[in-house]
């Protein structure tokens, strides 16, 4: 058999690292929405997943786990239901995903998710803060705009804060730009990569579709169409959908996407690198979307703005108010709950 303790020599021991890990805990808090199950799925799927804990409100959750553990892939699964098992459900966890919380309805902003979802949000972090304070986590539950900022105060009033190992996932921004504009061009999708900065809700959305790779040429009068299409492509599913919940399956694609990424930098991979919603400072507000270096401990570079053009700077401009309202009403949801 393989034997884990090879004894390397100096010519070895840069290609074969015996301490570095390949299996990690994973929580999902949410697990049994629309969202959370096929995202459990696809991260029972990650063969870098061997611990993988369902969490949510819905009491049929252990059912999810139970149904999830059927699958012949090794990692474990467990099922915990109810507020009282949240601790157990991250304890020790090392990446924390979270889609837990109320969807859209047409008509609805994500901003009148705040209501609902901030406490939801509060709630998890708070026990995260003695249950996990040094996982990696991941917030899909709206407003992200907002729910990034009130997870920052949250583990700052514990003095847990490590702003590197939290992120917004706007990952579906980009997944939405890479189809669209690849559809537009001719080229296939899974080429394309298309840089998404900003936030993570309608106008504070900001594709670079100047900075795509492979470049790509959109007619000037097709532009304006296809930055609106990917800023609302949420709520074309919301209405699709017709009152039966937001997007679900891109979400769990790009939420499983983002994951894979996080997890492959804990491992050591170099030139990881995604689009979030983080804790910032490449521009004058504090939370902002941009292209970040992943590594072992989170963040390990904010690449920043970068070059744009001047219709993605004035796009930028328009989203930068709205920007500044969602953090300051995140913000003020923690430190005013004192
Ligand atoms: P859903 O209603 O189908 O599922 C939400 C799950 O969260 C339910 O199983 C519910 O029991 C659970 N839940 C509610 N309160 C909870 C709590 N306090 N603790 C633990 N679990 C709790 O909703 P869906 O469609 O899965 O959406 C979830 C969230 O993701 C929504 O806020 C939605 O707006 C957001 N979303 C974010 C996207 C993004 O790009 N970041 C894209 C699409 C949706």
């Amino acid at each position: 058999m393989f034997s884990r303790i090879v004894r390397p020599t100096l010519n070895t021991a840069r290609k074969f690292s015996t301490s570095q890990q390949n299996n990690y805990r994973v929580t999902v808090c949410g697990a049994a929405g629309g969202i959370g199950q096929p995202l459990s799925l696809l991260l029972k799927l990650n063969p870098l997943v061997t611990e993988l804990n369902c969490y949510d409100i819905a009491p049929f959750t252990p059912g999810v786990a139970c149904d999830l553990s059927h699958i012949e892939t090794a990692s474990k699964v467990k099922g915990f239901a109810g507020q009282e098992s949240l601790k157990d459900a991250l304890s020790n966890a090392e990446v924390v995903v979270i889609p837990a919380g109320v969807p859209r309805k047409p008509g609805m902003t994500r901003d009148d998710l705040f209501g609902s979802n901030a406490n939801v949000v509060k709630t998890i972090f708070e026990c995260a803060t003695e249950a996990c304070p040094d996982a990696i986590f991941c917030i899909i539950t709206n407003p992200v705009n907002s729910c990034v900022p009130i997870a920052c105060e949250v583990m700052k009033k514990a003095n847990k804060l490590n702003p590197r190992r939290i992120f917004g996932v706007s990952t579906l921004d980009i997944v939405r730009a890479n189809t669209f504009v690849g559809e537009m061009c001719g080229v296939n999708p899974k080429e394309m990569n298309v840089p998404v900065i900003g936030g993570h809700s309608g106008i504070t959305i900001v594709p670079l579709f100047s900075r795509a790779t492979p470049k790509v040429s959109i007619p000037k009068d097709k532009l304006d169409a296809l930055t609106k299409r990917v800023q609302e492509a949420g709520t074309e599913v919301v209405n699709a959908k017709a009152g039966h919940g937001s997007a679900t399956l891109s979400m769990a694609y790009s939420g499983a996407r983002f994951a894979n990424s996080i997890l492959r930098a804990l491992t050591g991979e170099q030139d990881v690198t995604e689009c979030a919603y983080v804790m910032s400072d490449v521009t004058e507000v504090e939370y902002f979307a941009s292209p970040v270096k992943l590594g072992k401990c989170g963040i390990e570079q904010n690449c920043g703005v970068g070059d744009i053009n001047e219709y993605e700077e004035n796009k930028l401009c328009e989203a930068m108010e709205q920007l500044k309202k969602d953090i300051k009403k995140g913000i003020e949801f923690v430190q005013k709950g004192d």
